[in-house]
């Protein structure tokens, strides 16, 4: 584990260099994207619709990278999630989403991902979401899109169940 990693927003010259990390990393497209991921993480964070937070050692060397969209006071669409290759199955993309949780404590989150992701679901899993519905044939090689989400009575509930036991 790296001894000292930072969480903070992306700042504005900073979001082409993480739109060249998304365009160099793989993404199962859904069918209804019409044109390439990174452009469209490009047109979001530049239109501050989308905001981006990352991981970064003390060099500032990109870590882990998510983006994510308020709907309103209560929902938060998560966006892209991305974690540079030779630090991948490290925690980091988990250690971002805490970040995120602890910077909206009362809001509740929208995630999905592609039923092949196992490494996506698995992160998923273990921050507490739940699955909420499937859309069959979503993506280009007709496999589908899992739906999640996480509302902050999802986590109040958990230590009382374990308390019953
Ligand atoms: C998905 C991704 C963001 C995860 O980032 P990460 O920093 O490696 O994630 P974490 O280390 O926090 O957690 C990954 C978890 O998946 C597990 N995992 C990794 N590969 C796995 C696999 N093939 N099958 C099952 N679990 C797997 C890890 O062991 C870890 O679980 P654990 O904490 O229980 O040990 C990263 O793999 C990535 O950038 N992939 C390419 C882009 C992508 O697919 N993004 C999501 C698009 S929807």
């Amino acid at each position: 584990m790296m001894a000292y990693a930072i969480a903070r927003q992306i700042y504005g010259n900073e979001i082409k260099m993480v739109c060249k990390a998304i365009q160099g990393a793989f993404f199962l497209p859904k069918r209804s994207w019409r044109k390439p991921l990174h452009e469209m993480a490009y047109e979001g964070l530049m239109s501050r619709k989308w905001t981006g937070i990352g991981l970064f050692t003390r060099q500032k060397e990109l870590v882990a990278y998510l983006d994510y969209k308020r709907e309103n006071d209560t929902w938060i669409e998560i966006g892209i999630c991305l974690t540079i290759e030779k630090y991948r199955n490290q925690g980091y993309m988990q250690s971002l989403f805490r970040f995120l949780f602890d910077t909206y404590p009362n809001c509740s989150f929208r995630i999905c991902t592609y039923e092949k992701n196992a490494a996506m679901i698995q992160c998923i899993n273990r921050l507490g979401f739940r699955e909420n519905h499937r859309l069959i044939n979503d993506r280009i090689d007709g496999t589908c899109t899992i739906y999640y989400t996480k509302t902050p009575i999802d986590e109040k509930e958990a230590p009382l169940a374990h308390q019953a036991n």
